[in-house]
């Protein structure tokens, strides 16, 4: 991990923005009701709470954002907390876009203030007072109304959209198991070989649509990515024994799924595409079901750390 300290006498600008970087957000979007009721919006990750009694927060707008007069003077505003799977919603409503609510189901709150759908949290509020804050106009708003849904916040930290997950050192991921642990347990050879065999169970049925089974999808899936492919190079590539990979080559050939492509090599047919297309559909479906404790974003983060488990020892093909 890099170390950098650095003590910055004269401030720089966009140093300054990374070291604020490092200091993790939620993100909103604020909205009111521009000239002749059009709704207008933005994209702010400054929004804090204040106090709770009476009821504040604050966030700060930016002098130059084209939605200044309206958002500067408005009387009633409402903040969309962003929810983890908002982040298109987040990028449009950051842009200055002629009409940024175009298509989006928003709804009218107190005072007709539009609420953006499926948030984490709703606060509508009116404004309370205005400082200056240099290039930004610091708003506080009193919370008038507030709703809290059942979904987790996006988060902003070091210029990228993160997801929230509990920090395992801070007994965040409780795990409830039956049963004697053993200290083996915990490593991730154990882990992943017990969450393998889980995993497999799902996926091994996935596979098995008529004649076709793991093995010849992972024929299937090469020649797809890869073009017509030596056997020698396929063999390689599919872990497969010479006799799996023998009959899986013979099932599918038969089956008009590969073709020859001469000199010693395979290719995939169009038939051979519509199964393979049919066979990941199976497999996305099961691995669905089998990861079905974990929401769709932790599934995600899984997938990317395994991954890069996987390249740091391949290095990335
Ligand atoms: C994650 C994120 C957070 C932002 N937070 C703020 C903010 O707190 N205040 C602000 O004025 N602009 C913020 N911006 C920038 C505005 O969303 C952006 O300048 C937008 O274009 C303003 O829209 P407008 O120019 O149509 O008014 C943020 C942008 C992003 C991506």
């Amino acid at each position: 991990m890099n170390e950098v300290v650095r003590a910055h006498e004269v401030i720089d600008t966009r140093e300054m923005r990374r070291a604020l970087g490092q200091f993790a957000t939620g993100v909103t979007i604020v909205t009111c009701l521009g000239e002749e009721g059009a709704p207008v919006g933005m994209t702010a990750n400054s929004f804090a709470s204040v106090s709770l009694d009476p009821p504040l927060v604050l966030w700060s707008l930016d002098r130059r954002a084209r939605s200044f007069a309206a958002l500067s003077q408005a009387e009633r505003f409402a903040f969309s907390v962003l929810s983890q799977d908002q982040v298109e919603l987040s990028n449009r409503f950051a842009k200055p876009g002629a009409d940024k609510f175009a298509d989006i189901a928003w709804r009218p709150g107190l005072g007709g203030v539009p609420l953006l759908p499926d948030p984490a949290a709703h606060f509508e509020c009116t404004r309370h007072a205005a400082f200056d804050g240099g290039d930004h106009l610091i708003i506080v708003g009193r919370v008038e109304r507030f709703v809290r849904y059942d979904r987790r916040g996006l988060v902003f930290a070091e210029g990228r959209y993160g997801a929230i997950a509990p920090h395992p050192g801070a007994g965040g991921v409780a795990v409830e198991e039956e049963g004697a642990r053993h200290p083996y347990d915990d490593f991730l050879l154990p882990l992943l070989f017990r969450a393998y065999s889980h995993l497999f169970r799902g996926f091994a049925d996935s596979l098995t649509v008529e004649e076709t089974d793991g093995g010849q999808m992972r024929i299937l899936s090469i020649l797809s990515a890869a073009g017509p492919t030596s056997i020698g190079e396929l063999l390689t590539r599919t872990m497969l024994s010479q006799s799996r990979f023998d009959d899986a080559c013979n099932v599918l050939g038969r089956l008009g799924y590969v073709t020859s492509a001469g000199a010693g090599a395979l290719a995939i047919t169009a038939q051979g595409e519509a199964k393979l297309a049919e066979l990941l559909r199976h497999a996305a479906e099961r691995e669905r079901e089998s990861t079905g404790s974990l929401d769709a974003t932790e599934v995600e983060m899984l997938r990317a750390l395994l991954r890069k488990l996987v390249f740091h020892h391949e290095g990335e093909r």
